[in-house]
């Protein structure tokens, strides 16, 4: 702990870049952990669920658990946010890139943030993009329909989609130019956001995660723990 304030002390363009393990202390299950969504038992894998072809081809099913698991408007930012959007304010951070879609980067106030796979709070027409909330997605049943009569999506990255090109190169540029690269509650297990952190070209490379990652052996620093416990501890 005493390393890590250290380094964020000496630190003034931190990148942090999260995963679902960053969102497990306001009470949204990962995906990878033994209570994580992808080990709870479905008839359909949630992985396949979450995909681009299961989307169309089976609409009312994938908005069925759309709505039932990724959906936590309820969901709070935690002590991980806060200090996040803490350090952004002190001048200190000057990007979030988050594998993350629930919005709560935001939600404590940051203002920088790369969101690689999309958000919950962005839904779009696919006939004429007009644009949705969440919270109508939350209180639709079945399909949503657009006003025009065309289905609305969620802009989320689907499993075989692309990510979104102007978010990548600002993530990229981000990560190319920080000076201090925090890795937190991330599995490192799915690419391309994964290889991001190939990208980082400065001094302290540190690793926050519960479990041990890919990453571990190649880190400045390494803290097994909650995120949001470590980073509450960072005097500002
Ligand atoms: N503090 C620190 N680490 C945590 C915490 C916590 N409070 N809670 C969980 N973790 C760690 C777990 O140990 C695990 O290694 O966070 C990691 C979460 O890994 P995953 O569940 O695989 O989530 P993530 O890495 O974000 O998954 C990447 O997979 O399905 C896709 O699109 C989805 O964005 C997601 C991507």
């Amino acid at each position: 702990m005493k390393t890590l304030q250290q380094i964020v002390d000496e630190s003034e363009r931190i990148v942090f870049f999260g995963g679902a393990g960053v969102s497990t202390e306001s009470g949204i299950p990962d995906f990878r952990s033994e209570d994580g969504l992808y080990r709870q038992k479905y008839t359909v894998s949630p992985e396949t669920m979450l995909s681009h072809d299961y989307f169309f081809s089976h609409t009312e099913e994938f908005f069925a658990f759309y709505r039932e698991k990724m959906l936590p408007l309820w969901a709070e930012p935690n002590a991980a946010h806060k200090k996040i959007a803490e350090l952004e304010k002190r001048g200190k951070l000057i990007a979030v890139v988050t594998q993350n879609i629930d919005g709560l980067h935001q939600k404590a106030g940051s203002k920088t943030v790369f969101e690689l796979h999309g958000t919950v709070h962005k839904n779009t027409c696919v006939k004429c993009r007009k644009s949705y909330s969440a919270e109508e997605i939350a209180a639709s049943k079945g399909i949503p329909r657009c006003s025009c009569g065309g289905l609305v999506k969620p802009d989320v990255v689907l499993y075989g989609e692309p990510l979104d090109s102007e978010t990548v190169n600002g993530a990229v540029r981000a990560i190319a130019s920080a000076d201090t690269l925090i890795v937190a509650g991330t599995s490192l297990t799915v690419y391309p956001a994964a290889g991001f952190v190939s990208y980082f070209r400065g001094k302290y490379l540190v690793l926050i995660n519960r479990d041990p990652t890919p990453l571990d052996g190649a880190c400045d620093l390494v803290l097994h723990g909650k995120v949001g416990e470590i980073l509450s501890e960072i005097q500002l």
